[in-house]
């Protein structure tokens, strides 16, 4: 169990990555905004298994915050996530302060245009393109040769992989699945702005995720059927205060009205402090 070495500046990074490259070693990256929990660390072990040189890189992203989003209470501990890092025999933490990432002047965005628009993009105007900038400027100065990303944040990591892919970036993009706890919940470092009685309410998000990608599996096919269903649960047992619930291609992110192939039913609601999204693919049962 080793420590990680803390990385604060692009260049000291750079370094450290072109000579792990040029020593033949294929370096992998998670980028994450720290406050680590068991799903960030499954995202570091699937890295680990991938690459021979993992790098964390903890970074709160001011860009992909609304003005009336938690970027103030979003919760932040290195020596903690350091602590959880002894074990999984990460190389780096990449930690660069705000200042250095984005200096004065800072004037150049990166964003991805179309896939953007729905979902998450539709309710929280500028994230993506904040997103998209953050990880542009993580892949220059970790230079990797993967990047390792979450399901549960299904439309980043469909911008991602549009990104790389539009810009000939050359880095494999790993989408690991969502790790849930114990009674469904999606893990997100934002769970822990939910009151006791939302926490005991929460897990009913998954529930009706699991109800619709079953009745499809029975043969359902009429996607605004299984939404108005699930709406109507959702609106019941937890909170009216629904963003989307949409049944979306895995590609596109298109709605789709008929379900004749794989899709995916995403959601994102919010309760007093947070705001939480989830996820599932579903395969419909060939008839
Ligand atoms: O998924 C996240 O935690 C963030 O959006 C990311 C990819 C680290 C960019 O800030």
């Amino acid at each position: 169990m080793s420590t990680p070495a803390v990385i604060t500046t692009v260049q000291a990074m750079q370094q450290q990555s072109d000579a792990w490259r040029g020593a033949g070693l294929r370096v992998g990256l998670v980028p994450t905004m720290g406050y680590l929990h068991q799903g960030h660390l499954s995202l570091v072990e699937r890295c680990r298994q991938e690459s021979d040189r993992t790098v964390v890189s903890i970074f709160v992203n001011p860009l992909q915050f609304g003005p009336s989003e938690d970027l103030a209470i979003y919760p932040r501990d290195l020596d903690r996530d350091l602590k959880l890092l002894e074990e999984y025999q990460v190389e780096a933490v990449f930690h660069p302060p705000a200042e250095e990432f984005y200096p004065e002047g800072f004037s150049t965005y990166v964003e991805v245009e179309g896939l953007t628009q729905g979902l998450c993009g539709a309710f929280r105007p500028g994230h993506f393109r904040g997103v998209t900038t953050v990880v542009t400027k993580l892949f220059t100065a970790v230079r990797p040769h993967l990047a390792v990303f979450g399901q549960k944040d299904y439309q980043q990591s469909a911008v991602i992989r549009r990104l790389v892919r539009d810009l000939n970036m050359g880095i494999a993009i790993v989408v690991a699945p969502t790790v849930r706890e114990a009674d469904g919940l999606a893990m997100s470092s934002r769970n822990l702005n939910l009151s006791e009685a939302e926490r005991r309410r929460a897990p009913g998000l998954y529930q009706t995720l699991c109800q619709a990608r079953e009745s499809i599996q029975a043969g359902e096919r009429d996607a605004g059927r299984i939404v108005a269903r699930m709406r109507e649960r959702i609106g019941r047992e937890l909170t009216d205060r629904i963003d989307y619930i949409e049944v979306v291609d895995p590609d596109t992110l298109e709605p789709v009205a008929q379900i004749e192939s794989a899709v995916v039913i995403a959601l994102a609601v919010r309760l007093a402090k947070a705001r939480l999204i989830d996820n599932v693919l579903v395969e419909p049962a060939s008839s």
